[in-house]
């Protein structure tokens, strides 16, 4: 269930202190197991809004799907993941926040659940993120079929990892998230 469908994004942007730390917890299938208080004061829901609900009840519609498709192929596969992403809090305001999701394996190995913690972004990040994000999001929207569009828009990031010189998503990340703004 796609919980914000109804949810019309506002245009103003709100942020939080580089000292806090969003975190949400899930099961396998990516329903709200927890949310902290920072995750509750940034995102206007009550706790009993969002435990049960799938994490795509904070999806902003001008995220890339194809994003997400690159975090689930990372933590399902038992790996963590570190992204970019725009959220939409109760009453259509985005923020933005660079998120660290790792999976939560039970006694045998196997995954429980996925862990988030998420917190404000490098600003000189977004001289990367915006404009990719953007040529992502037209490809998603340039095809008619949703899976053509999604697959068009991952070959697309893939070869935007592969340009910039940095060799995986990863090393590419961790490159414009430490550099600090002169
Ligand atoms: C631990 C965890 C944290 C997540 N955090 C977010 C988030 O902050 N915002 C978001 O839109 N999706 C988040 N997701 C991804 C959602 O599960 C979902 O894939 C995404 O919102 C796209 O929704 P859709 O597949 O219904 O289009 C998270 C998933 C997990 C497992």
């Amino acid at each position: 269930m796609a919980a914000n469908k109804s949810i019309t994004p506002s245009g103003r942007e709100r942020s939080f202190s580089a000292d806090d730390l969003i975190v949400s917890k899930t099961d396998t299938k990516g329903r709200l197991t927890y949310v902290n208080e920072v995750f509750l004061d940034v995102s206007g829901y009550e706790e009993a809004d969002l435990i049960g609900q799938p994490h795509s009840i904070i999806r902003h519609p001008e995220m890339p799907r194809c994003i997400f498709k690159l975090l689930w192929e990372y933590i399902q596969s038992g790996r963590e993941i570190f992204a970019y992403v725009n959220n939409m809090a109760s009453n259509g305001d985005n923020y933005w926040v660079f998120a660290h999701v790792t999976p939560n394996f039970d006694d045998d190995g196997k995954i429980a659940g996925y862990h988030s913690n998420r917190r404000v972004p490098e600003k000189s990040a977004f001289t990367t993120i915006t404009p990719l994000y953007r040529k992502l999001l037209e490809e998603e929207s340039r095809h008619g079929d949703r899976k053509v569009g999604l697959d068009a828009s991952y070959a697309l990031l893939m070869k935007a990892v592969a340009d910039s010189g940095y060799g995986t998503y990863d090393r590419l990340i961790f490159a414009i998230s430490t550099r600090r703004q002169s």
